[in-house]
C-alpha cells in the first residue's frame, strides 16, 4: 500500500482522522508552549518590582471585588496608538506578582496599567465618589460608598500569606507585620522606618483626605496611585522604536 493509499484510509475514516488529528495538535501545541517554561527571559527581569503593600493589596482585593476590570484593562498594548495614549507598553514582568491578573482586551472606560501619578488623590477620591465631577462626559458609575466603609483589615496577614503561597516573596517579616504596616502607610504621623524598609518606593499619606477613618477608599486610591509607578523604564526605552 503507497502512501497515499494509507493516507486515503485514514481520511475515509472519521474516529482515525479525529484520534490523528488530536495527536498533530497535541504534538504543534507543546511545540509551542513548552519551550516557555523553560526560556529564562519569558518574564524579563526589571529593576524595581516588589510585592504590593499590604494597604495596595487590600486595594486591589476592592477592585476586583468592585468589577472595576470589567470596564478596565492593565495592559498596554506595543502599538503606537496605546503608547501614545497611555505610555510605555505594559512588561510581562509588571504583573508578575498579580493574582488575579488584569490583562483584558475589554474596555469601556480607559486602560489603568499606568494611572499611577497622572491624577492627585483628591481627584481620583471625587471621581470615585462621582465620575461626572471631574469628567462630565462620564459613564462611570459612583463608588462613593467606599469612602464610607471602614476597611477590613483582620485578615490581611492571610492575604498575602496567600499571595506567598502562589510565588508572591512576601518575607516571614512582611507577613507579621501585615497589619502595622497596613495601618502604617495610609498615616503620614505614624513610625514608618520597617515599612519603608520592607517595600521600596511606596507612597505614604493619608489617601482619601479623610485622617479619622482607614476607608476602603484609602486601600483602592493607594492601589491606583502606584499601578506602573514601580520599573524604571527609561532603561527600556533604548531598544524600543515605538516613543
Ligand atoms: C461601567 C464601566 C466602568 C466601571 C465598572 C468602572 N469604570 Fe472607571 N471609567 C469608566 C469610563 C467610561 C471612564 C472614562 C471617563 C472617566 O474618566 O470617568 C473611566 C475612567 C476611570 C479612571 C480615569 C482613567 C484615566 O486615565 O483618565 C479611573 C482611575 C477609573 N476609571 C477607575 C475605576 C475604578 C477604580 C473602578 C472600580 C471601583 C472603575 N473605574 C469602574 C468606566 C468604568
Amino acid at each position: 500500500m503507497s502512501f497515499l493509499e494509507k493516507h486515503g484510509k485514514l481520511e475515509r475514516n472519521v474516529s482515525l482522522l479525529l484520534v490523528f488529528s488530536l495527536i498533530a495538535v497535541l504534538i504543534g501545541g507543546i511545540i509551542e508552549i513548552a519551550p516557555l517554561f523553560y526560556v529564562k527571559n519569558t518574564i524579563e527581569k526589571v529593576e524595581g518590582m516588589r510585592p504590593y503593600t499590604p494597604l495596595e493589596l487590600a486595594g486591589r482585593n476592592i477592585y476586583v471585588r468592585e468589577g472595576c476590570h470589567v470596564c478596565h484593562s492593565q495592559m498596554i498594548r506595543p502599538f503606537r496608538d496605546e503608547v501614545e495614549r497611555y505610555g510605555h507598553y505594559s512588561l510581562a514582568a509588571e504583573s508578575m506578582y498579580d493574582h488575579p491578573f488584569q490583562w483584558g482586551s475589554k474596555r469601556t472606560g480607559p486602560d489603568l496599567a499606568r494611572v499611577g501619578g497622572r491624577y492627585s488623590d483628591e481627584w481620583h477620591v471625587q471621581h470615585l465618589i462621582n465620575p461626572k465631577d471631574v469628567v462630565s462626559e462620564s459613564i462611570m458609575p459612583s463608588y462613593g460608598f467606599l469612602a464610607k466603609n471602614e476597611l477590613e483589615i483582620h485578615n490581611i496577614e492571610e492575604h498575602l500569606k496567600a499571595n506567598d503561597a502562589v510565588g508572591v516573596p512576601y518575607t516571614p517579616e512582611m507577613i507579621e507585620n501585615a497589619i502595622a504596616d497596613l495601618k502604617a502607610q495610609a498615616n503620614p504621623d505614624a513610625d514608618t522606618d520597617g515599612l519603608e524598609e520592607r517595600y521600596q518606593k511606596i507612597s505614604i499619606r493619608d489617601f482619601d483626605g479623610n485622617p479619622q477613618a482607614l476607608t476602603e477608599m484609602d486601600a483602592l486610591v493607594a492601589y491606583l496611585q502606584m499601578l506602573g509607578t514601580l520599573v524604571d523604564l527609561k532603561a527600556y526605552q533604548q531598544n524600543e522604536n515605538l516613543r
